[in-house]
């Protein structure tokens, strides 16, 4: 069955938890989707899984509309969103909705997610408007990096803690049709669920959110290079991608690999070097 922002918002009245992964290549989300997955995120973090950067601020519309279009043609059911890049929507409204419908028209996602409260309320209102679903994204923020000095865990002070619960309210009030929230502490992830009346999906915010969110490398142990506390490895594909290619690199080297088995073979009995000597006269 294709999860919509209907179905989604059903399982949180229900009391059902919703799962999400990011993806960002065709294979890797028709994986997910034959699994069984409600919702793929085709998350900028591409930035870092996919292209090696260090954070997300260099990542393009470009890299965003190619990824998030390879995604939704494996996704058969799962609701694809698309993260909308750093500068693509902060600098003004026209942009936010502009940029918004190409990631739709191009990409065919089934939403975007911009990151921030109160002060892309404007962004998320005319999106929104222009029926276009949007999702937020609250607490730690990676396209602020260089505002936070770090990637760190936000609202543990009170004043922090009423600030992203009124950021939560509003975003709501603005049209946004979930929330993420990315490391929050758990109580205060819990309590900014229940109060709101879209699903909230947290990572690194504890299992009172109405859903989850893991970057599916982090969780298959295929990113090494930063692994944050809140990341459960469910398998070592990493060692396993490691281990296969090693013994393709020794199989090519002893002559194993190509055996018969995975060769094409001629039935006739062509002497080659004969049939090259037309070449010559
Ligand atoms: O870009 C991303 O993958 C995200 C998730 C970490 C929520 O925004």
């Amino acid at each position: 069955m294709k999860n919509t922002i209907s179905t989604i918002k059903e399982q949180k009245k229900n009391g059902e938890k919703i799962s999400m992964l990011t993806a960002y290549d065709y294979s890797t989300a028709k994986l997910m989707d034959e699994a069984g997955i409600n919702t793929i995120l085709v998350g900028d973090s591409l930035g870092m899984t996919m292209l090696g950067y260090e954070d997300t601020i260099s990542v393009t519309m470009e890299d965003m509309i190619s990824h998030t279009a390879a995604v939704a043609r494996g996704a058969k059911n799962a609701f694809v969103i698309a993260d909308m890049p750093f500068m693509s929507y902060q600098t003004s409204v026209y942009d936010a909705v502009v940029n918004a419908g190409r990631l739709m028209k191009e990409g065919r996602a089934n939403a975007v997610k911009l990151e921030g409260g109160v002060s892309v309320c404007p962004q998320i209102k005319a999106i929104t408007e222009a029926s276009i679903p949007v999702v937020a994204h609250l607490g730690m923020t990676p396209q602020s990096v260089n505002v936070f000095g770090g990637f760190r865990v936000q609202g543990r002070d009170e004043a922090a803690a009423l600030k992203l619960i009124s950021d939560a309210l509003e975003i709501e009030k603005a049209g946004a049709c979930m929330a993420v929230l990315e490391c929050v502490p758990c109580r205060l992830a819990k309590y900014i669920s229940e109060i709101l009346t879209i699903p909230t999906i947290g990572i690194g915010a504890g299992n009172g959110c109405d859903g989850q969110v893991l970057v599916y490398q982090d969780m298959l142990g295929m990113y090494s290079d930063f692994t944050p506390k809140f990341v459960k490895k469910f398998a070592d594909v990493g060692t396993v991608m490691k281990e296969a290619f090693a013994e393709y690199i020794s199989e090519i080297q002893s002559g194993a690999f190509p055996d018969d088995e995975h060769s094409f073979k001629n039935n006739d009995t062509t002497d080659y070097a004969e049939l090259a000597e037309k070449l010559n006269g």
